[in-house]
C-alpha cells in the first residue's frame, strides 16, 4: 500500500483516488500522525501532499524522520517537493510572484515517472499553485522538467527513488497527472496494481471478523446505498451476529420501505427489525413549518426510536454505520495554527456518543462510487446501487410548510411518475438527483367542465459530482410537458406543475 501524508492541501483526497485508479491501495494520514500511520500500515511507498503553509515558516509542517529515513520511494507534490528539498539540505525561496493555474513544462531529461508517457523536448500542460519555489536542489537530485516560473518543475533522485514536482498531478487540469502517479506507484514502488473491489471485500470480511469476534452488531438501515452495502458486507462476515434496524419514518419514496424489507429478509436473509414509526413522526411534525425544526425533530426522534429498538434487541456492543471516506477523513486545518479536525457524518450525528457503542465502519476508506462498485460486487440489485441520493429527513423537507400523511401520499405519487418517466427516457443515470416538491400553494385550474383548486407541484433535477455544487438538468420541453400532464391527470390534489430552474449556488438542491 501507499501512505499519503497530508500537509493540508484542499485536494489531498484526489491523490488517494488517482492511486486507487491505478489499482493500488492507499490511505491518507495527516502529517501530525503520519509516523504512527507509517508503523501501522507498513507502506511500500510514500506520497507527500501540497499545503497552504510555507516551509520557510518556523513551524511549517515537517516530514517525520521515520519516513525520510525509511529508504522507501517518496513522491513529493508541491509543498511535498519543497519540504523534501528543505529537509534534505536544498534551498526554497519565498515566492514574490508565484504561479497559479495552467502552465506548460518542458521535459529536459528521462525519468521513471515519464516512462511510456513523456519524452525529452516535449511540452505538457500541468496545473501549478505555488508561491514559494525550490531554488537549489538537495544533493543527489537532478532536474528533469522545467517551466518558466519553476526551473525545477520535476526533480529526481534515482538512487534514493525520491521524486518531486512543483505542480499538482492529482487534479484534472494536469491531463497526464493520473498516469504520472500510476508510474510512481507501479514502476517506482513496484506495486502490481491488483487492488480491486473483490480484494477489498475479502480483506474487509477478515477485518470485521477480527474486530467483532463473537460480539453482536446492530446496523441502522436508511434505505440508501451506503447503509445497505455496509450491512450486506457485515452479514457476509459474521452472519446472524448482525441485526439490522430499519426505522421507517413514513417519509420514504414510493415503494422504498417495502424494497428494503424484501431485499434484506428475502434475497439476503438478514435479520431485520422493521419499525413502522410513521405515526410517531407524522404526529410530531404536526404544526411544524420551520425547516430547521423539522430536521431537528426528525433527527432526534430517529435516535430515540433506534435506541429503544437496540435496547429491546439487547446485548449488542457494536454499532455499524455506512460512513464514507469524505465524512471521516482527518483534515488538516490551518486556521490558528495546524490542528486536526474530523468531519462528522451529518446523518447520524450524536448516535454513537449517546449509545456508548463501538463502531464498525467497513466503508470508511471508500468514495461514493467505490461503494456502488462494492455493492455490485456483493450482488445488490442495480436499482438499489445506482439510486439517487435521498436526504435523511425524507419527504418532510420536500413539503414546505406543515407535513401530513395525506400530503406525503400525494407527493409520493407525483415523484414516482416523474422518476418513472426519467427512467424510461434513459436519463436516470445522467442526473444526480431528481424529485418532486409539493408546494403549500393552491391555484385555480379547469378540468373537464369543472373548476379545480389544488396544490402546485415543482419538479427538480440537477447534475452534480458531489452535491456541493449543482446545475439544473436541461430536459426538453416535450419531456416536461409529458410529465406535467401525467401528474395532473393521475394525482388527485395537484393541478399545476412547474420546473425549478435554480442552480446551486445560489439555491440548494433540496428546498428546505
Ligand atoms: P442541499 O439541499 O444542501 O443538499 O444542496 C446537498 C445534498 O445533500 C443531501 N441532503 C441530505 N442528506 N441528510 C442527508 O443524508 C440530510 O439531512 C440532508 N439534507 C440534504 C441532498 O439531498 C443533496 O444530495
Amino acid at each position: 500500500s501507499v501512505l499519503i501524508v497530508d500537509f493540508g492541501s484542499q485536494v489531498t483526497q484526489l491523490i488517494a483516488r488517482r492511486v486507487r485508479e491505478a489499482g493500488v491501495y492507499s490511505e491518507i494520514a495527516p502529517f501530525t500522525n503520519a509516523a504512527e500511520a507509517f508503523e501501522r500500515m507498513k507502506p511500500v511507498g510514500i506520497i507527500l501532499s501540497g499545503s497552504p503553509a510555507s516551509v520557510l515558516d518556523e513551524d511549517g509542517p515537517r516530514i517525520p524522520d521515520v519516513i525520510l529515513e525509511s529508504g522507501l520511494p517518496i513522491l513529493g507534490i508541491c509543498y511535498g517537493q519543497q519540504s523534501l528539498t528543505h529537509q534534505l539540505g536544498g534551498e526554497v525561496t519565498l515566492g514574490d510572484s508565484g504561479e497559479f493555474g495552467r502552465a506548460f513544462i518542458e521535459i529536459q531529461d528521462e525519468c521513471a515517472l515519464f516512462d511510456g508517457l513523456w519524452k525529452v523536448g516535449e511540452k505538457h500542460q500541468v496545473w501549478m499553485s505555488h508561491g514559494d519555489k525550490v531554488t537549489q536542489l538537495a544533493d543527489g537530485f537532478r532536474p528533469v522538467a522545467s517551466s518558466p516560473g519553476a526551473p525545477f518543475a520535476v526533480i529526481a533522485n534515482d538512487e534514493k527513488r525520491i521524486y518531486a514536482m512543483q505542480f499538482h498531478p492529482e487534479v484534472v487540469h494536469t491531463p497526464d497527472g493520473g498516469k504520472l502517479l500510476k508510474n510512481f506507484v507501479r514502476h517506482v514502488c513496484g506495486l502490481s496494481g491488483d487492488w480491486t473491489m473483490a480484494e477489498f471485500r475479502k480483506a474487509k470480511i477478515d477485518e470485521i471478523r477480527e474486530q467483532v469476534g463473537d460480539g453482536r452488531v446492530i446496523c441502522g438501515l436508511s434505505g440508501g446505498v451506503d447503509s445497505a452495502v455496509a450491512a450486506v458486507l457485515i452479514h457476509e462476515a459474521i452472519g446472524d451476529q448482525l441485526t439490522c434496524v430499519f426505522v421507517d419514518h413514513g417519509l420514504m419514496r414510493m415503494g422504498e420501505a417495502e424494497q428494503v424489507v424484501s431485499l434484506f429478509r428475502g434475497a439476503y436473509q438478514i435479520p431485520l427489525v422493521h419499525v413502522d414509526a410513521s405515526t410517531l413522526f407524522l404526529k410530531g411534525l404536526e404544526g411544524v413549518t420551520d425547516p430547521e425544526k423539522k430536521r431537528k425533530f426528525i433527527g432526534k426522534t430517529f435516535i430515540d426510536v433506534f435506541e429503544d429498538e437496540a435496547k429491546k434487541i439487547g446485548g449488542a456492543e457494536f454499532l455499524a454505520q455506512g460512513t464514507l471516506y469524505p465524512d471521516v477523513i482527518e483534515s488538516v486545518s490551518f486556521t490558528g495554527g495546524p490542528s486536526v479536525t474530523i468531519k462528522s457524518h451529518h446523518n447520524v450525528g450524536g448516535l454513537p456518543e449517546r449509545m456508548d457503542m463501538k463502531l464498525v465502519e467497513p466503508l470508511r476508506e471508500l468514495f461514493k462510487d467505490e461503494v456502488r462498485e462494492l455493492g455490485r460486487e456483493l450482488g445488490l440489485p442495480e436499482i438499489f446501487v445506482g439510486r439517487h441520493p435521498f436526504p435523511g429527513p425524507g419527504l418532510a423537507i420536500r413539503i414546505p410548510g406543515e407535513v401530513s400523511r395525506e400530503k406525503a401520499d400525494i407527493l409520493r405519487k407525483a415523484d414516482a411518475i416523474y422518476l418513472e418517466e426519467i427512467r424510461s427516457a434513459g436519463l436516470y443515470d445522467a442526473i444526480w438527483q431528481a424529485f418532486a416538491v409539493l408546494l403549500p400553494v393552491k391555484t385555480v385550474g379547469v378540468m373537464g367542465d369543472g373548476r379545480t383548486y389544488d396544490n402546485v407541484c415543482a419538479l427538480r433535477a440537477v447534475t452534480s459530482t458531489d452535491g456541493m455544487t449543482a446545475d439544473i438538468y436541461p430536459f426538453d420541453a416535450a419531456f416536461l410537458s409529458r410529465v406535467a400532464t401525467r401528474i395532473i391527470n393521475e394525482v388527485k390534489g395537484i393541478n399545476r406543475v412547474v420546473y425549478d430552474y435554480t442552480s446551486k449556488p445560489p439555491g440548494t438542491i433540496e428546498w428546505e
